[in-house]
């Protein structure tokens, strides 16, 4: 897009309720990356490392990422949607009954699953979602592997699968856009979904799984894409700038750049890295804490059960 380009319109929600269901992609990373690196190193193919619920290696380190997101239109209406679901299904399983998520979804409440991308921590747990509601619409972004579609088919889904084109914004309801990034990474996963939602008089919110493609770029996307785009209001997510708890001089360049962009609210999970967001909190983005419960490890990230709302104050009321 040249920056001659209109902006899309894409409307606006009166509010945006976000549950964490599980920030937690596992309990130790070392054990992860160890695995990784036993299996062949970053580049080997996921689905040939016998992790659940392929197989029961470190089956106690297995947790997931999965969020509930509430959409509350101008009209009141609330519209639901699982954003990602997760890995090991008995995690997955014991934090849907915990919030309420599978009543949720036997009611037919939430209308879609966005899976961000294919990462196991991610996707893998996805039988803990059909289990519930089998024909529940799922999008994936391009890229998705043969491999990750008949695994959806085989864990019962009888409903549609919607790969979201490369680039192309898919307003899902008004106030909501779902955008599908190239990218190539850790595993041979490639492709990502990521959501923007404008909340009216506030400004757009940015929601990632991991952030592969770089939160800057993801930003700088919704500045030229959307209308009011110059305006982030918050992030909820992964922002993938540290997630081996590694550091150099052009991850502070980021985390400098960050602080252009007049965020007000900043929430991360684990994909962020901690050695990431405590970076953030000491150069003063207005990074949200978590309460460290229901198996969160730390309050850095916006934790297991806890609630991000955006948009007007008050009366929520789903
Ligand atoms: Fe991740
Ligand atoms: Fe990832």
């Amino acid at each position: 897009m040249t920056t001659n380009s209109p902006t899309l319109a894409i409307g606006a929600l009166k509010r945006l309720r976000i549950l964490c269901i599980s920030e937690t992609g596992w309990f130790d990373t070392a054990t992860v990356f160890n695995d990784i690196r036993a299996a062949g190193g970053a580049q080997t193919d996921q689905y040939a490392i016998p992790w659940p619920p392929f197989g029961p290696l470190h089956a106690e380190n297995a947790a997931g990422f999965s969020a509930l997101l509430e959409a509350e239109a101008t009209d009141g209406t609330v519209r639901r949607l699982l954003f990602d679901t997760g890995w090991n299904p008995d995690w997955m399983n014991r934090r849907f009954a915990e919030e309420g998520i599978d009543r949720l979804l036997q009611e037919g409440h939430i209308e879609a699953l966005i899976v961000s991308h294919e990462h196991f921590d991610h996707f893998w747990g996805i039988g803990s979602t059909l289990k519930h509601c089998p024909n529940i619409p799922i999008y994936v972004p391009e890229g998705f592997h043969p491999a990750g579609l008949a695994f959806i088919l085989q864990q019962g889904h009888t409903g549609t699968v919607i790969t979201v084109p490369t680039d192309q914004p898919l307003v899902l309801f008004p106030g909501l856009a779902l955008v599908s990034f190239p990218m190539s990474t850790l595993l041979q996963v490639q492709g990502e979904n990521v959501l923007y939602a404008n909340l009216q008089n506030k400004g757009l919110t940015m929601i990632t799984g991991c952030g592969h493609g770089g939160v800057l770029n993801l930003l700088d996307y919704a500045r030229r894409t959307f209308t009011g785009g110059e305006r982030i209001h918050a992030i909820y997510g992964g922002l993938h700038l540290s997630p081996l708890e590694d550091w150099d001089a052009q991850r502070d360049q980021i985390v400098n750049a960050l602080s252009e962009y007049g965020i007000a609210k900043l929430a991360c999970n684990h994909c962020t890295g901690r050695t990431a967001v405590e970076k953030m909190l000491a150069s003063g983005l207005p990074v949200l804490r978590g309460t460290a419960r229901k198996g969160s490890q730390t309050d850095l990230f916006l934790g297991n059960g806890d609630v991000l709302e955006l948009g007007q104050e008050g009366g929520w009321n789903p």
